[in-house]
């Protein structure tokens, strides 16, 4: 797949990093001394997570170098790596270890979770959030644009690039036996959006990224028109003139 673009996902960079922060903010530990962000992106939930432990030694993890370089600019005296969380072992353990908005990207929870916990020194603290949002219509819309234009061959796997969240509760199965405590919650945020072409530039630097991908530009500009004026009958106007984007999030802390 195509690099990721660091400057279009920052266009809601707020918007994006407040889970980040609500995340970072229940890590039940005071202190650390080694802190990992896996996805970090632009940097945006590695700065977080260095606030919050200002003595620890932080890492940031990402496959895109276009995420990394300007994570590497944003904050120079971090080691930032090129590598992929499903295979990428640490050189030692970590105290707290951050995946914000990453893991949906990465198939294959059932070894992946326990993969990230066995990286962890005793007590350590594994922070995940994932976005809950394939049932939205942001992303049922995209999927129905795909199968109903004369894209939809070269959009056939598109779907496929996201992980399907299992039930919530397999997640608490999954970690309880290998962790001393689950702290599991699940937030909505509705976030103010100027119009249905400010939904759609959201989704450009995440969700659509694999629905854009394998389409010519023209076939890219239908495409965005036609999902447009899907989003222009699911998101009405509020009382302020804007539309509202519910943007449902799993969070899920597992202490060792
Ligand atoms: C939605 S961004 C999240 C960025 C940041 N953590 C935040 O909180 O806003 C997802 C990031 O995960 C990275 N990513 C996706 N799959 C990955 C993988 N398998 N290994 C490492 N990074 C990955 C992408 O390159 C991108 O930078």
């Amino acid at each position: 797949m195509a690099d990721w673009n660091a400057r279009l996902y920052l266009t809601f960079e707020d918007e994006r990093t407040r889970p980040a922060r609500d995340l970072v903010a229940q890590i039940p530990l005071e202190a650390a001394r080694r802190v990992v962000d896996l996805g970090c992106g632009p940097g945006n939930s590695t700065e977080i997570l260095a606030n919050r432990y200002p003595e620890a030694e932080v890492i940031g993890v990402d496959t895109s170098l276009d995420m990394l370089n300007t994570a590497r600019r944003r904050m120079p005296h971090t080691t930032f790596i090129e590598a992929d969380v499903a295979t990428f072992r640490l050189a030692q353990p970590a105290d707290v270890i951050l995946a914000n908005a990453v893991l949906q990207w990465v198939p294959g929870h059932a070894t992946l979770f326990p993969h990230l916990l066995s990286q962890l020194s005793e007590g350590g603290v594994l922070a995940a959030q994932m976005p809950d949002n394939l049932n939205e219509p942001t992303h049922v819309g995209m999927r129905r644009v795909a199968a109903e234009g004369p894209w939809a061959d070269k959009l056939a796997q598109a779907s496929a690039a996201r992980t399907v969240l299992p039930p919530t509760e397999s997640y608490y199965d999954l970690l309880s036996p290998l962790a001393a405590k689950v702290d599991i919650w699940r937030t909505t945020y509705h976030h103010p959006l100027n119009d249905p072409a400010a939904v759609v530039e959201w989704m450009k630097g995440t969700g659509l990224r694999p629905f854009l991908e394998p389409l010519d530009p023209d076939e890219q500009a239908a495409f965005l028109e036609a999902y447009k004026a899907r989003l222009t009958q699911d998101y009405p106007r509020r009382a302020d003139g804007k539309v509202l984007l519910a943007f449902p999030r799993l969070f899920i802390i597992a202490r060792r």
